[in-house]
């Protein structure tokens, strides 16, 4: 298979091209088998009867913004198109550098945020922000990573003296969405509220368009933050590097780096006296403690990492992807830094997500405490699954159980109790 150089006129810039491609390919049918299952329970739903008229017009128009997502993305990354299910290729997969937290769908509610009919008023507080930071100076190329949907960087582009504003994303649907918003396209997008304010706001179906046509220069890519060093030079057509200034909205916690290796990162992206300003929470969800850093330690991180920092501060309350159409929304601190680049830093390799005895299979797997543990856990339930023959009860098993593993009869029966309640709830 040949990793594409461009889709729909994005750059595909991502290292191991081929791998990258093949991991959003599994991605999609992943989210084409979600969907299509959604779509057959409400088609089952909808036959029941009796079914009372409101419930079968709120199921009707939950299938309707299903069928229109899906076609919304079938539209857009039409390239990916058509695949069989063996594309969920293991060994392919694995080599890709997306963690499955990353998914098809996960930000789509930046969409709607972004370029729906309510888009403004969200968007609009970001530039507030930005504006006496830039105030009236002019940047040659500016740099938005992990750009969403892509509001930012248009309204960055739009509104302020930058020559150039590449924006990257490692999400071909959020990065085509931004482009086509880009170019002056109108497309459909979907919102399923949560907490839905009424019947009709169960799903919506919502055109999204941008004001206006980019003016020239604001380019979307596709690709990670983590590896551009190596996939950069000078000489490339589409050179990330050099830039005098880079803004990362609501990033720094979700991207599987560290802080402070992504600081050195940012450092050996701008050219000197290059400006970085980043806002967004501290979600960090890091599963080592001393990588959920606290604003505290992100400041004296940038000093650390060759950076001045201009100016920083805290925006409390910030409305965050707030809908029409839910009864709830959400508001942020948002922790915010202008920082200017002092001293140069040599770029990180590029990220890793994968250890060296994954990629090469003759490499020796590590006893590592977490299989240990996993090995254990699963030959007790392996275990207990066997000895369920359709006659033993709860007490009978687990007094076996009991009996093998040395333990009081009481707690290996709630423990199996537990244990299958839980299989119940979410089979
Ligand atoms: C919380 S969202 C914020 C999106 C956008 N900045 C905004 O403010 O609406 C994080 C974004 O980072 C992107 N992302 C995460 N890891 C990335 C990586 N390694 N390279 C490029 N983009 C990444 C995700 O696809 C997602 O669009």
């Amino acid at each position: 298979m040949n990793a594409p150089k461009e889709i729909n006129g994005v750059p595909w810039i991502f290292e191991d091209a081929e791998a990258e491609r093949v991991g959003w390919q599994n991605r999609i049918a992943a989210f084409e088998n979600e969907i299509a299952a959604k779509i057959s329970i409400l088609d089952l739903e909808l036959t029941r009867t009796p079914i009372r008229a409101s419930t079968k017009k709120r199921l009707g128009l939950l299938r309707a913004a299903h069928v229109r997502q899906r076609e919304t993305v079938r539209q857009l990354l039409k390239s990916f198109y058509p695949f069989d299910s063996k594309l969920y290729d293991v060994t392919l997969a694995l080599r890709g550098k997306i963690p499955s937290s990353q998914g098809l769908v996960n930000y789509t509610s930046n969409v709607l945020r972004d370029w729906g009919p309510h888009a403004n008023a969200e968007n609009h507080q970001m530039i507030e922000l930005l504006r006496p930071l830039l105030g009236e100076r002019s940047f040659k190329r500016a740099f938005v990573p992990g750009s969403g949907a892509g509001r930012l960087p248009y309204d960055l582009h739009q509104t302020f003296p930058i020559r150039e504003t590449m924006a990257l994303d490692h999400n071909p649907f959020l990065s085509l969405f931004a482009n086509e918003m880009a170019k002056g396209a109108t497309l459909e997008w979907v919102d399923f509220p949560l907490s839905p304010s009424s019947l009709e706001s169960a799903a919506a179906i919502e055109p999204c368009r941008a004001p206006e046509p980019a003016r020239s220069g604001l380019r979307f890519a596709l690709g990670s933050v983590l590896s551009i060093p190596a996939n950069s030079s000078r000489d490339s057509p589409l050179p990330f590097r050099d830039f005098d200034l880079i803004i990362t909205p609501w990033l720094i916690d979700v991207i599987p780096e560290s802080f402070d290796r992504f600081a050195t990162r940012m450092n050996a992206l701008l050219e000197s006296e290059g400006e970085w300003i980043n806002f967004g929470p501290l979600g960090f969800s890091d599963a080592n403690p001393s990588l959920r850093f606290s604003f505290d330690e992100i400041k004296e991180v940038l000093l650390e990492s060759g950076f001045e920092i201009l100016n920083s501060g805290e925006r409390k309350n910030t409305p965050y992807l707030s809908s029409p159409h839910s009864s709830g929304s959400r508001r942020e601190t948002l922790f915010w830094f202008h920082a200017k680049k002092v001293q140069s830093r040599a770029a990180p390799k590029a990220h890793e997500r994968l250890p060296d005895w994954i990629k090469d299979s003759s490499l020796s797997v590590p006893a590592l405490p977490k299989l240990k543990q996993i090995g254990e856990t699963s030959l007790v339930f392996a275990e207990v699954c066997s000895l369920v023959d359709g006659r033993k009860s709860i007490r009978t098993i687990a007094n076996e159980i009991a009996l093998k593993y040395g333990m009081p009869p009481e707690a290996a029966e709630l423990a199996l109790k537990k244990y299958l309640s839980d299989q119940v709830a979410t089979s």
